[in-house]
């Protein structure tokens, strides 16, 4: 009989795989917790949470019955001309939720999408009132996803380079802040046509782990919103706790225009984003005259099911015993970082709420394709564990339900990894 993998092999595409290297991917059969079952029986521990996403855990029961009793209430419904009460809710609760006045939400359907939205509404809110306003500045190593304006407000990379050409130009600040760079951004806020400023807020995920200082952020965001340029902070990692707080633009004493949150809203179980926006952004665009109107819409924008177990998994994340496993694997995490900080063959060893990262020291510069990551992560695989490290950049991540157990299988492999390196 023809396996998984062999059937795979012969129809499939991944993403960011190249396939000449031959490295087959891993046949999951099944989700249980923090674990993900293979076709041949062995269990192996998220610590990445799926990219992110798997919050509280595979197979999920509350989320679970939310999506089923959702399903046999309402399956689907198209969102133009049409409201239900999942999109509601969900609406209400994330303006709730959200530290800062927020009363808008725009769904659609994934984090890149999302930051799509994001800009299309800045530029467009500048063009409402008349105003022509097309700069956009983001920050240097930032990611922000793959659709073409996501790309664009990224870093330029591997990821982007055979569409460099077709990608509008954004001026990029230091994630580092400095008086330097403070000027420049001053500059730039002076010449009064930046639309829009895009951040991470608290980590710069894919772009190695990096961690800012919010108030990195807040003299960037002071300077543009005394200008009126919408600054914009990209959750949809750093989302529903998984820096600590629920949101970790709450650590910034300045409020954000726009957010994108996406991943942990449903607790990676289905895709749904949102972008949210203050009242005042969506007032530019209320008009009886067409041409103020956002045209932009995805099929299954605000899917019922999505939204019923974004609910769930919002009730989840925002309880006591969530914030108490949040915590658990924080201290966790600075314990073994302890336990490793000052060994040969890393560097950087940093911990911010449930993510725990460090860099492996290589003779040539890291960045994604650095060899490092497949050798790492085969390493781990071979020990129980699937950690997918970005270039040199080792990271975990795991699901807020990981248990004691397991966060140490996954510290006994690290140090192995690093005992390895040493050698
Ligand atoms: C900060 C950030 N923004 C946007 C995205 C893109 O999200 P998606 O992969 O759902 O398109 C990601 C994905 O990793 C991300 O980390």
């Amino acid at each position: 009989m023809r396996t998984l993998l062999d059937r795979d092999r012969d129809c499939v595409w991944h993403p960011y795989t190249q396939s000449g290297f031959g490295s087959d991917p891993l046949p999951v059969v099944r989700g249980e917790g923090s674990a993900l079952i293979l076709e041949d029986g062995r269990r192996i521990i998220d610590g990445i949470s799926s990219w992110w996403c798997c919050l509280h855990g595979h197979g999920n029961q509350r989320l679970a019955s939310a999506a089923a009793q959702q399903f046999e209430t309402l399956d689907h419904v198209l969102f133009a001309g049409v409201t239900h009460e999942p999109a509601v809710a969900l609406a209400e609760r994330l303006c709730g939720a959200y530290p800062h006045s927020f009363s808008r939400v725009f769904y659609s359907d994934n984090g890149s999408t999302a930051v799509e939205v994001a800009i299309k509404l800045a530029v467009q809110f500048w063009r409402n009132r008349g105003e022509r306003r097309l700069r956009v500045v983001a920050l240097h190593g930032a990611y922000h996803g793959d659709t073409f304006g996501a790309m664009a407000v990224g870093a330029r990379s591997v990821f982007t380079n055979a569409f460099e050409d077709l990608l509008f130009s954004v001026e990029y600040l230091s994630p580092e802040g400095g008086d330097a760079e403070v000027a420049r951004c001053e500059e730039l806020a002076r010449q009064g046509d930046v639309a829009c400023f895009i951040f991470e807020p608290s980590v710069q995920g894919a772009g190695g782990m990096k961690f800012i200082d919010p108030a990195v952020l807040d003299r960037y965001c002071a300077i543009f919103q005394r200008g009126g340029t919408l600054c914009i902070a990209d959750e949809i990692m750093t989302g529903f706790g998984r820096t600590g707080p629920l949101f970790a633009s709450s650590e910034m004493a300045i409020a954000p225009d726009l957010v994108c949150l996406s991943k942990g809203l449903t607790s990676g179980t289905l895709p749904l984003a949102v972008t949210m926006c203050r009242e005042a952004v969506f007032r530019e665009f209320v008009s009886d005259d067409h041409s103020r109107t956002f045209f932009h819409g995805h099929t299954f924008t605000a899917n019922p099911i999505a939204c019923a177990v974004a609910l769930a998994s919002l009730d989840i994340s925002e309880s006591e015993s969530c914030a108490n496993q949040r915590l658990r694997i924080n201290e966790a995490h600075s314990e073994f970082a302890e336990r490793v900080r000052g060994r040969s063959g890393i560097e950087g060893v940093r911990v911010r709420g449930t993510i725990l990262a460090f860099d492996v020291v290589t003779p040539e510069a890291g960045g994604y394709v650095s060899p490092v990551a497949q050798q790492a992560r085969q390493f781990f695989i071979d020990r129980g564990v699937l950690l997918r490290p970005l270039g040199n950049v080792v990271y975990c991540m795991p699901p807020y339900c990981v248990t004691d157990e397991e966060l140490e299988v996954v510290y006994s492999t690290l140090e192995d990894f690093v005992n390895h390196l040493g050698l």
